[in-house]
């Protein structure tokens, strides 16, 4: 049964992409099936308005899986030493992108732990040697740098950067980030943003000693810095790290912290984030009717695939091109022409809201 303060809270929220800290925290809390349908179908509804029926695909290369950080919830923090570690050439990453590019993709995303090995220099000269061969748009997702690596890299030809602030309650980021801290990463946020990046940020939904309240903040947040794109994942236990006996997050409570996403954001890039994708099979199905446009597509080559273990599963996630189409096509959607940026949205007639926090 919907209640009538619900549907009209989200009639509210659809209509007008702004609901106070009370009003999202109501809506997320609800435990009644029919209110969260009614949820994600709003989503589903503001997302055909401002974006349409077009799903953006974006190849991810993850070329190290070093990290130097130890994040309680990632099977790829320092302290795992089970895990084999591989860094991926200056070649191979550019021959991966090529043949990305060859199947279709505009976009590249080179992801890795937050490994130095990659220097400034490195990854500058990777950034060119792969606009220079393919013309691609290329995201990095390296983790936290200084303002003048992010400087030189977009001087570079880097168009877009990812980095998920993942909580925005600086007790538990510190928490489960030892020796982190969130100011850090929000200044990092900053510099891309006035460097020119398309920045895109998200969360983990579901870590162990996170409340409602983190997550409302958490969707604040995002409204508040008005990223390009926001990724909403599910945290997924994973047994070689000290989070190995929490459990999962919630697919429901993912599905509805995206779609009030969606309500506020608009025309912001939602990915149906790997990590829902591997939670529960209709994931991904599930996300994109709840207001996601964006498919993120690993691209690692499979001889690595396996080692990028930040959860487990991850790896045997694989699916093709074709199939993917298809899978859109059953759906009523397809896959996006054009680069697929925040931008062009912006400029397209769909527009939706303008950018209101320059700089936050
Ligand atoms: N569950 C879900 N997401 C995770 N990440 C890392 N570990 C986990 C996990 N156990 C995500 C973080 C990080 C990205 C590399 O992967 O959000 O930003
Ligand atoms: Fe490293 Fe990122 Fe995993 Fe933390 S979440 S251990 S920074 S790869």
């Amino acid at each position: 049964m919907v209640r009538l303060a619900f549907a009209e809270t989200l009639m509210r929220g659809e209509r007008t992409s702004k609901l106070s800290r009370e009003e999202i925290h109501f809506l997320l809390s609800t435990t009644d099936p029919e209110e969260k349908q009614n949820l994600w179908d709003a989503a589903d509804r503001v997302r055909e308005k401002w974006i349409g029926p077009e799903v953006h695909l974006r190849a991810v290369v993850e070329f190290s899986n070093y990290c130097q950080r130890d994040c309680l919830y990632c099977g790829l923090r320092k302290g795992n030493q089970i895990l084999h570690r591989y860094r991926m050439s200056q070649r191979e990453i550019l021959e991966t992108s090529i043949r990305a590019k060859e199947l279709g993709f505009q976009t590249v995303v080179l992801q890795s732990g937050e490994d130095p090995f990659y220097t400034r220099e490195r990854i500058e000269d990777l950034i060119r040697a792969i606009k220079r061969e393919t013309e691609m748009v290329i995201a990095l997702s390296v983790g936290e740098r200084s303002a003048e690596d992010y400087s030189a890299w977009r001087a570079a030809g880097g168009d877009r950067y990812l980095l998920k602030f993942e909580t925005s309650s600086p007790f538990l980021f510190h928490r489960m980030r030892p020796g982190c801290r969130l100011d850090d990463r929000m200044n990092c946020l900053k510099n891309l943003r006035n460097l020119g990046f398309e920045v895109g940020s998200g969360n983990i939904v579901g870590l162990s000693g996170q409340t409602l309240v983190d997550l409302v903040n958490d969707i604040i947040l995002f409204q508040k810095y008005d990223f390009d794109m926001i990724a909403v994942g599910p945290f997924i236990s994973h047994p070689q790290t000290p989070l190995g006996s929490s459990p999962n997050g919630s697919l429901d409570l993912t599905l509805s912290v995206l779609a009030i996403t969606r309500l506020l954001t608009q025309n912001t890039h939602l990915p149906a984030t790997t990590a829902i994708r591997i939670l529960d099979p209709n994931g991904c199905k599930a996300a994109l009717a709840a207001g996601a446009n964006i498919l993120m597509h690993d691209f690692t080559p499979p001889i690595y695939r396996r080692y990028y273990e930040i959860y487990p599963g991850k790896s045997t996630h694989s699916i093709e091109i074709n199939e993917i189409r298809e899978f859109l096509t059953s759906i009523g959607r397809k896959i996006g022409q054009g680069v697929g940026s925040r931008k062009e949205l912006l400029e397209s007639n769909r527009g939706g809201m303008v950018r209101k926090f320059k700089n936050p």
